[in-house]
């Protein structure tokens, strides 16, 4: 087996992630409508989630036929080479489609099921965030940290709520257990952003129950190569079960806040 290069892989993430966000920006300027549903009536896919991913999924096999290939919209492909692309082709469908200028491509590599490169393409903004492993993270080519925040009152908290109806009591009374005790709770609507954002210092602090790994793969990534924490809860690893990220010195109090809440109660 061939060793992968993690910057020779990012390279072509990059490639691609971009030539996606260009597409799925020049067709909202047409008229977007909801071509399905999905889970629920709130999880809601477009035409052009669907072909962003073709797109993508193209373009990566044709440049590396052997490699595996995970997208949300259903492309499931098996390969060969231990590498496995792990894509979200529009992460925002419900901003896409209210035309609420948030909005991302997010392409994670897995080489032997670790993931090694990761890019997250803020699509109208054009903004760039890339990590590889062990080789630190960017935005736009510039290193970028997490925030020094130490302090659970003056954390800006960055979560989601998924479209599990059934879930989304207990979701409430989590944001209510939070929200008197740090600075602020934003719902951004791109869980691979909230991650970046994170990796940048624009959040201090993010969870969300029930993402999946083409939410997290890239974000989790960039958010650790930015030096920040990440986990689920009690020791557990980033799953759909929960994530949550921070600056380090936050990880451990927003955790036991969180814990406290009893998110996985539903
Ligand atoms: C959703 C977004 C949202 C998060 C949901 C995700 P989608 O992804 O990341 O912020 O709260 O859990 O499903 O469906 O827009 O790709
Ligand atoms: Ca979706
Ligand atoms: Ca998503
Ligand atoms: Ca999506």
């Amino acid at each position: 087996m061939t060793t992968e290069n993690p910057q020779d892989l990012l390279k072509l993430a990059v490639e691609v992630a971009e030539e996606a966000a260009r597409l799925i920006v020049e067709r909202r300027r047409g008229t977007i409508t909801v071509a399905d549903t999905k889970s629920t009536v709130t999880d809601v896919v477009t035409a052009v989630d669907r072909e962003s991913e073709e797109l993508i999924r193209a373009r990566i096999l044709q440049a590396r036929p052997d490699d595996s290939f995970l997208g949300e919209e259903g492309d499931d492909v098996a390969g060969s080479s231990g590498v496995r692309w792990v894509v979200d082709p529009i992460d925002g469908t419900v901003n896409y489609l209210y035309d609420l200028p948030t909005y991302a491509v997010s392409i994670a590599v897995e080489y032997d099921g670790t993931t090694v490169a990761g890019v997250v393409v803020d699509a109208p903004k054009g903004e760039v965030f890339t990590a590889t492993k062990g080789g630190g993270a960017f935005v736009d080519g510039k290193p970028i940290r997490v925030s020094g925040c130490t302090d659970l009152n003056t954390a800006l908290v960055g979560t989601g709520f998924g479209y599990d109806a059934d879930r989304r009591q207990v979701q409430a009374e989590v944001v209510q257990h939070l929200i008197t005790k740090v600075r602020d709770i934003r719902r951004i609507g791109v869980g691979a952003l909230d991650l970046c954002y994170v990796a940048c210092g624009r959040l201090d602090a993010v969870y969300e129950r029930g993402l999946n790994p083409w939410d997290y793969g890239a974000g989790a990534l960039i958010a650790a190569e930015a030096g920040g924490t990440i986990g689920g809860l009690h020791g557990a690893p980033v799953s759909p079960e929960m994530s949550i990220a921070a600056s380090p010195a936050l990880f451990g109090p927003f955790h036991d806040l969180l814990a406290e809440a009893n998110p996985l109660r539903a």
